[in-house]
């Protein structure tokens, strides 16, 4: 009897004497369910499906938007995620390669992440990533972008000042041993779906009958879509396709002339599936917003829209996979020109005005 008093006792002891369990309980934190976190989708814009699993709420979306812009994720607290997709440039970073931890580069450059949450079908250049919530794993353990392990910022996540409070909020977790990377992935994830653009732009005023295009515009929009047989097809249309100028296709565009599927420096979507002729495929982003999104390509090797132009209309090289869409490609200076006025319609900035959007720091 007296032994097992004892026993009792010495657990007792353990249990809440130990200052790491103490600590690690949030139940002292008042927790009631966190409120939907509601998107107005602008008439005509198409909306996404919503993960039943992961529903967007205001605390989730609030401490999806503290991991994005917090140093925390990464190994010597230098990068961010924000370090390399920036508000101001339709969240790239300006940059043809961006560096990472170390000042290390890698062999693509940023990419935007406004409507990513519409890319269901493959993210990342080589669609190598299924959806937000598996993408949002990676970059901390990637060498060259946050060089950090996941046990890691989940130590100092547990270890944080706010951010037990902030999982408490979003997931309803009653202790800091419940913060995991899954928990920050479905976070993060849950930000980026606010990250809506588009459909203030002119070109859906003009769907919506609320603008009228001048002639450049008009004409380039025919050009881009093929949409008058008088005028020459100016073939974006076929890839950079539906309400949001992209695809989750993968096509050889014509940046590298390779005479075999293996000559290919990056072989884009060909290292993902393994068949060679995916080799040198990537996937065609989206063209909303480009204005402000350069350099342009995988590897950000064409500075300007003008020499996007360029590419398309006199520098398309030869390859045994060039999509045929590109090879044949004939517009006049003038057409370009007038593709490009129609591409400017595109543009949309109103996702700027969300506050919740910017760093919360
Ligand atoms: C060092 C720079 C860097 C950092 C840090 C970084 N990214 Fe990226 N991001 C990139 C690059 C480069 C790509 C394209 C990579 C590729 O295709 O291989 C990319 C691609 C993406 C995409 C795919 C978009 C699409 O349409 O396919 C998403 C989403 C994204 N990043 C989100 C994040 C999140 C979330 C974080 C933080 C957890 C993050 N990134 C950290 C550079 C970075
Ligand atoms: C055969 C399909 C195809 C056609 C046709 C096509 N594109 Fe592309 N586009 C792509 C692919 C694939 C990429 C990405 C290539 C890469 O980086 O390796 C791309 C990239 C781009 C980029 C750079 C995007 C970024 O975020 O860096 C722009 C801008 C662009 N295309 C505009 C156009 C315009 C304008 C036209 C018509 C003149 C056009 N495209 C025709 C497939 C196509």
């Amino acid at each position: 009897m007296r032994n097992f008093a004892y026993c009792v006792y010495l657990s007792c002891c353990l249990f809440s004497c130990n200052d790491e369990n103490n600590s690690n309980d949030l139940t002292h934190i008042p927790y009631t369910p966190s409120e939907a976190y509601i998107i107005q989708y602008p008439d005509s814009f198409p909306i996404p499906t919503e993960n039943p699993e992961n529903k967007r709420t205001k605390a989730g979306v609030q401490l999806g938007r503290h991991l994005f812009y917090d140093p925390i994720l990464s190994l010597d607290s230098t990068i961010s995620c924000a370090s390399c997709h920036k508000p101001e440039f339709a969240f790239t970073d300006g940059k043809a390669l961006s560096p990472g931890v170390g000042g290390s580069l890698g062999t693509r450059s940023s990419m935007s992440i406004l409507n990513a949450v519409y890319f269901t079908n493959g993210l990342f250049w080589d669609g190598r990533s299924p959806d937000l919530i598996d993408q949002a794993k990676q970059p901390v353990e990637n060498p060259v972008e946050m060089h950090e392990s996941w046990p890691n910022v989940e130590k100092k996540l547990k270890r944080s000042k706010f951010y037990p409070e902030l999982f408490r909020a979003a997931f309803g977790i009653n202790s800091k041993s419940e913060i995991t990377k899954e928990l920050a992935a479905n976070a993060i994830a849950q930000w980026e779906s606010i990250l809506i653009a588009g459909g203030n732009s002119r070109y859906y005023k003009f769907l919506r009958k609320q603008t009228a295009f001048n002639s450049d515009e008009f004409e380039g929009f025919q050009l881009f879509f093929n949409l008058d047989p008088r005028l020459p097809d100016a073939q974006c249309g076929h890839c950079h396709t539906g309400r949001l100028f992209a695809s989750s296709n993968y096509f050889n565009n014509g940046l590298d002339s390779a005479n075999s599927f293996t000559e290919f420096k990056d072989p884009g979507r060909g290292a993902i599936t393994m068949a060679p002729l995916d080799s040198g495929r990537f996937k065609a982003p989206t063209l909303i917003n480009i204005h402000l999104t350069a350099p342009y390509m995988h590897d950000g090797r064409l500075g300007t829209m003008d020499e996007v132009m360029n590419h398309y209309t006199k520098q398309v090289k030869k390859a045994p996979n060039l999509d045929p869409n590109v090879a044949n490609l004939r517009i006049s200076e003038a057409q370009s020109r007038k593709v490009l006025s129609f591409i400017m319609t595109l543009i949309d900035t109103s996702y700027l005005q969300n506050p919740d959007i910017f760093s919360p720091f």
